[in-house]
């Protein structure tokens, strides 16, 4: 394996590089000098007046993770044994595992290459009596058709959720903020995100009578809240649940990157820019494809990628980037239906062959808000993907 120092270049360009804004250290060292380090305390709460303010969200959990916003979210929905879950197969696994834990069967729809997000016109298909949820994601920040997954939904009565890790910040074709225009909604602030704190989530909750009890979920199945707000003097145990709270003290690293989540928003978009240009003639001659978010669709900028024509071009430019130039570039998910737990519940590769085969195909390219800081770097990427592209695919 290369470790890079065997590389002619000094320059390392990674996959994914956390934004530090300047004013971290001050409000997390505030945070643990406030010796209230649990959750829903002051930098929780001011995460979750900003997105509320911002998104119009009716209700924000701050939880310790995606996954745990996943799983508190398919809790909430009442989500239990034989019970079916639609989602993609194209999705982290947090996304299937939250409808495992709670008892529930992940379903897998297929997904349209144009975002690699679930095909609302594939979603009948497996619709059956049991389908109790629906749990699309936004792809690489790119809104699903939420309107038109709702639409089908809301005929047969069934609870949506978007797996919007990826997404906070974008908009969907028709304006509409991520997360806002769907009953529930999860965020990760995974280091991975462009706006993270090491681990951390969200569930958003518009649905207000869902509310209470998405509070006694969030702590332990108890109806603490109920004291917080003067409503009950002492607590007990009320239902099930678990620990989903998120520390302040990472609530405080989070806030400090929404008060710069226009520039870090920006600076992403900036390197999405310079990607669109130096892929658009190897796209125009058919070598490899690039996202196609909806007419309207604002993104939030997080992931930009390619795919390539063959399985065999996609590796080779993975190991090119990273041999010959120490530049990072990554395969995307590996479609849940073909990999071991999937393969138990009993599918097989060829029973999604449109994920299966955009899976084999798809690399995410190096994307970080630093790197648009530095004309340097982002050239010297932008240069090296050019002629890792060019080398594979001449004219
Ligand atoms: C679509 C999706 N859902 C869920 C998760 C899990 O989020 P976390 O790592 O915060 O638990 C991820 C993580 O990358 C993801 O991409």
């Amino acid at each position: 394996m290369s470790t890079g120092s065997e590389s002619q270049n000094s320059l390392v360009i990674p996959f994914n590089k956390p934004y530090i804004p300047e004013k971290t250290e001050q409000y997390m060292l505030e945070a643990l000098r406030s010796s209230k380090h649990c959750g829903n305390h002051g930098w929780n709460q001011k995460c979750i007046g900003w997105m509320k303010d911002r998104y119009g969200f009716e209700e924000v959990f701050m939880v310790p993770s995606g996954t745990a916003a996943l799983e508190m979210g398919v809790m909430l929905a009442g989500v239990g044994p034989g019970d079916e879950v639609i989602l993609p197969s194209y999705t982290f696994s947090s996304t299937a595992t939250a409808v495992l834990l709670n008892g529930g069967t992940p379903v897998f729809c297929e997904i349209e290459p144009d975002t690699m997000n679930l095909d609302p016109t594939r979603l009948e298909e497996v619709i059956t009596p049991r389908t109790k949820m629906i749990i699309p994601i936004d792809y690489a920040g790119i809104p699903c058709d939420v309107e038109r997954i709702c639409e089908i939904a809301d005929k047969h009565d069934i609870i949506v959720m978007v797996d919007a890790a990826q997404s906070l910040n974008s908009k969907s074709s028709t304006g509409k903020w991520a997360g806002s225009n769907v009953p529930l909604a999860t965020f990760s602030f995974h280091e991975t995100k462009n706006y993270s704190c090491g681990e951390g989530g969200a569930l958003v909750v518009n649905k207000k009578e869902w509310i209470e009890r998405a509070h006694f979920l969030q702590e332990k199945g108890t109806d603490r809240r109920l004291v917080l707000d003067g409503v009950k003097s002492k607590y007990g145990w009320v239902d099930k649940g678990s620990s989903y709270l998120l520390s302040d003290i990472l609530a405080a690293m989070l806030f400090a990157q929404f008060e710069e989540m226009d520039s870090i928003t920006e600076n992403r978009g900036k390197i999405v820019s310079v990607y669109k240009d130096i892929t658009r003639s190897f796209e125009d001659r058919g070598c490899i494809s690039t996202p196609k978010p909806p007419q309207g669709t604002v993104s939030n900028n997080h992931a930009f990628f390619l795919i390539f024509d063959t399985q065999e071009n996609r590796r080779e430019f993975i190991e090119r980037l990273k041999t010959d130039f120490n530049v990072y570039a990554y395969i995307g998910y590996v479609a849940l239906h073909s990999f071991k737990k999937g393969l138990e519940m009993g599918y097989k590769p060829e029973d999604l062959p449109i994920t299966e085969d955009l899976a084999s195909r798809i690399v995410r390219m190096p994307l970080y808000a630093d790197l648009a800081k530095s004309d340097h770097e982002l050239g010297y990427a932008a240069n090296a993907i050019q002629t890792v592209l060019s080398g594979i695919y001449p004219e």
